[in-house]
């Protein structure tokens, strides 16, 4: 039988709920958090800037972009506080995923996404990062936002 990684399981779940807390703590962490994540996505894929011109995607330290990057993180730190919450997650989801079909985002976006959160998180974390859980609960939520 072939391994399977870790699912995204009541004790991932909450294991994952108490790292963001840690890596999402403080509101400059916020800031910083922003930055460093859409720096590693843009650099993975240039193309994927010119989705946030309407919130200047050329100046990631402009207000606007980083008002972006607040409510970009602001629904990722309510899906995850809700990953022990199944019924709400998914209506937030739903929420989000409406959000995202009219910006026709690729579903390899999410992949970039998930990239940058891996190497960010355990800067924060260090050895304490649950890769698995992280990796399984990320794609819950980022499969409840993309698609059609
Ligand atoms: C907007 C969350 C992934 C592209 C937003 C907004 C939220 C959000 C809350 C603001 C919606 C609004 O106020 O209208 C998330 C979460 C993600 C995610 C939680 C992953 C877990 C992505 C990815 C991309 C993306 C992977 C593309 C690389 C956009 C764009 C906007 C947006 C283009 C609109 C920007 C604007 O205001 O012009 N996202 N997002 N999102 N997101 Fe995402």
């Amino acid at each position: 039988v072939a391994m399977v990684a870790a699912d995204c399981g009541p004790m991932q779940r909450l294991l994952v709920k108490a790292q963001w807390n840690k890596v999402y703590g403080t509101s400059k962490v916020r800031d910083d958090a922003g930055h460093v994540l859409w720096k590693a996505i843009f650099n993975q894929d240039g193309e994927t800037r010119a989705l946030f011109n309407r919130v200047h995607g050329d100046d990631i330290y402009s207000p606007e972009f980083m008002a972006h990057s607040a409510r970009v993180l602001g629904g990722l730190d309510i899906a995850i506080s809700l990953l022990d919450n199944q019924a709400e997650l998914d209506a937030v989801l739903a929420h989000l995923k409406e959000q995202h079909i009219e910006r026709g985002i690729p579903d390899r976006y999410f992949d970039l996404f998930k990239n940058a959160l891996m190497e960010f998180a355990p800067s924060a974390l260090g050895r304490c990062f649950i890769k698995d859980a992280w990796s399984s609960c990320f794609d819950v939520i980022a499969n409840g936002i993309k698609g059609q």
